[in-house]
């Protein structure tokens, strides 16, 4: 039987570019929707969209044809939606519901990336039944997204992840800000006082896979089996591709948008629903390593042209 045919917003995005590459791996027949950032060299069909363009869903469907739709695009830049709430409204609250609504009309599957940011960081670690309390605009407009995708697609799926890896162009990711640094022989400022459970995009596309495969239903924290700080977070990263870890620097916190200090998930559920238990963050950032010789990390590059 052949693979579903899938359709990834964000594909020039660090989740849906890795998300698009590893289910072409798999044979899945994969469009990527791409806006301002046309990929090249892409091992998958790509289509440029601005899906905020009034009819751009309904007819991005229609053109495509998709059994199963992804969405990760979305305005995932924190300090980008406290300065533009309007767009972060538009792109991170009303664009899922209506693809939502466009996919539920047409009976395909919708999976919607949310965020652990739609927590307040008081009650960690979070499991789904907590109740979520968003920080920032842009947690506020994630939290929407999820009650309007709640509200128009019966199967609905939401996973709220917070992850790390490879992306086009190279700087989207917690990851590749400290491997930046780091290896421009710079030091780097590593947040003691953020607690948070990041899972590799590689593990994380595979998961969003696995759960539509199962026809799973609700919402499920996606995160690493461990967790851990920022700063500490650092300093794997560092140990692991050996720079000097003396270069992460200890430090507290300084933000301009509302950040939640201790966004811990509990993965209980989606590990329940897997069936196995997930990797550890070690076990993501040897990933994150491994990528950079068996020729992931290149592909990922070359998708940016
Ligand atoms: N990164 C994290 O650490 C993190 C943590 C928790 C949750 N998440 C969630 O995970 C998802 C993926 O995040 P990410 O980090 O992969 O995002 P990203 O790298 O910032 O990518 C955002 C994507 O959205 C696309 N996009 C923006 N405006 C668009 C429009 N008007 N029409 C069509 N596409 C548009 C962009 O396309 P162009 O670039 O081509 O314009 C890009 O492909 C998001 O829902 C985010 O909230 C991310």
């Amino acid at each position: 039987m052949s693979q579903p045919r899938l359709l990834v917003t964000g594909a020039s995005g660090l989740l849906g570019s890795n998300l698009a590459l590893h289910a072409a791996a798999q044979k899945h027949t994969v469009v990527g929707v791409t806006n301002q950032h046309p990929l090249a060299q892409a091992p998958f069909e790509t289509v440029q969209a601005d899906l905020l363009a009034p009819g751009a869903v309904a007819r991005v469907l229609d053109e495509t044809q998709p059994d199963w739709v992804v969405h990760c695009a979305a305005l995932a830049d924190i300090d980008a939606c406290e300065r533009q709430p309007e767009l972060a409204h538009k792109l991170n609250t009303e664009l899922p519901g209506q693809l939502a609504r466009e996919t539920a009309r047409r009976n395909l599957r919708f999976a919607h990336i949310s965020t652990d940011a739609v927590f307040d960081g008081t009650k960690a670690p979070y499991k789904e039944t907590d109740a979520p309390n968003p920080l920032s605009v842009y947690a506020k407009t994630k939290r929407m997204a999820e009650l309007a995708v709640k509200a128009a697609h019966p199967q609905w799926l939401i996973v709220r992840p917070n992850l790390f890896g490879w992306s086009p162009n190279g700087d989207h990711s917690l990851a590749e800000f400290f491997y930046n640094k780091l290896t421009a022989g710079e030091t780097v400022n590593g947040f003691t006082d953020r607690l948070f459970t990041p899972l590799h995009v590689g593990f994380l596309s595979e998961i969003i896979l696995e759960l539509l495969a199962k026809d799973a239903h609700g919402i499920f924290n996606a995160g690493s089996s461990d967790s851990l700080s920022k700063y500490d977070f650092g300093v794997m990263i560092a140990r692991k591709f050996n720079y000097d870890e003396q270069l992460v620097r200890p430090t507290h916190t300084e933000s301009a948008a509302p950040r939640a200090a201790d966004l811990r998930l509990n993965v209980s559920r989606l590990s329940a629903a897997l069936g196995r238990r997930l990797p550890t963050v070690a076990e993501g950032v040897a990933r994150l390593h491994a990528e950079l010789s068996n020729g992931h990390r290149q592909t990922v590059s070359a998708l940016a042209g």
